[in-house]
């Protein structure tokens, strides 16, 4: 993919955050997906691609907007493209931190084409690639990543979702010792997180969306970490939806490879509300603040984006 594509994907996904984000506190978490689903797919339009919605709002009858198969952009290189205008809906319906608009893209074919339903996940960083195995004991994972980072598992810190399934792994961590961050929504950023030192993240494990998985693997392919997942489809209608999606091993161990296949793929995010990595959105008289990470996996280029956004140059989509 042309790499002034890279600089595009930032404004969708500032388009986005920017759209939702004077709905942040205000208790609608579907009202601001729908005002960031607008301005990304607005701002999609605007770039050089031939894309198609691979992972999306949902399927064509449930979404207006950026559904499954949907075909966005100005025409060009044909690419998938993996959206969440708003990832941690509840995030911003509570002004919570960790609400981002995130998109990843990659050429076509390249991204799995994850069903809506959880998925089970492990993800480190760098210096712990090839340390991970999602079938091992937890405590197992933790020892192998503490030798590889060159600490003591005391002095990991290991990110999940705060949800009674993840009850037994808790205390698994707990009495491994390493430390424990729960977060209410939103495991991209985490995941992201776990790929950057100095975040202070070591590991992601848990289930969440599979979607997201996806979103998080294109970040962690940029960012040279590791990340093993596992699909879980609940009930028979999902083992239907993985077939249709032509997932048929729905129980195989899936690798970063596995979920962002090839050597080209970027992945570009804006902060809504605050995060350990990127500030959230700041509004001042004239405008509003961004910040925005963006990375390419060709180069590993891992640009952070600070704008500023001129209310009266520009025209933004702001409904409330
Ligand atoms: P939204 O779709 O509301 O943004 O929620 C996102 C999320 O928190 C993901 O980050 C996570 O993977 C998933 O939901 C967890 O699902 P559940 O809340 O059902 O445990």
């Amino acid at each position: 993919m042309k790499r002034e594509l890279s600089t595009e994907f930032v404004r969708v996904t500032e388009a986005a955050a920017i759209a939702c984000g004077r709905s942040v506190g205000l208790g609608d978490k579907n009202g601001a997906d729908q005002l960031a689903v607008d301005a990304m797919r607005k701002m999609f339009d605007t770039v050089n691609i031939s894309g198609t919605v691979v992972i999306g709002e949902g399927e064509m009858d449930e979404a207006p907007m950026l559904y499954i198969g949907e075909k966005v952009g100005a025409g060009g290189e044909e690419v998938d493209i993996a959206v969440d205008p708003v990832e941690g809906t509840n995030l911003v319906a509570k002004g919570q931190p960790g609400a981002i608009a995130v998109i990843a893209i990659a050429p076509k074919d390249c991204l799995l084409h994850a069903p809506d339903m959880y998925m089970d996940k492990i993800a480190v960083g760098p210096r712990a690639k090839g340390c991970i195995d999602i079938d091992a004991p937890v405590s197992e994972n933790l020892k192998r990543v503490a030798t590889a980072l060159e600490r003591k598992v005391e002095d990991l810190t290991v990110v999940l979702l705060d949800r009674e399934r993840h009850y037994g792994k808790i205390e698994e961590i707990r009495r491994a010792g390493a430390r424990i961050q729960l977060i209410t929504d939103g495991d991209v950023n985490p995941i992201v997180n776990a790929g950057i030192e100095g975040t202070g993240v070591h590991m992601y494990i848990g289930s969440g969306g599979a979607p997201e998985g996806v979103l998080a693997a294109a970040a962690l392919k940029c960012l040279g970490g590791d990340m093993q997942t596992r699909l879980l489809p609940e009930d028979e209608e999902q083992v239907k939806r993985c077939i249709e999606m032509g997932i048929t091993d729905y129980n195989k161990v899936l690798t970063i490879d596995d979920m962002v296949k090839g050597d080209d793929c970027m992945f570009t995010s804006t902060a809504i509300t605050d995060s350990n990595l990127l500030e959230g959105l700041r509004y001042f008289g004239g405008g509003v603040r961004t910040h925005t990470v963006s990375m390419r996996y060709k180069t590993g280029t891992v640009r952070f984006i600070d704008a500023v956004h001129n209310y009266d140059r520009k025209h933004f989509e702001i409904k409330l």
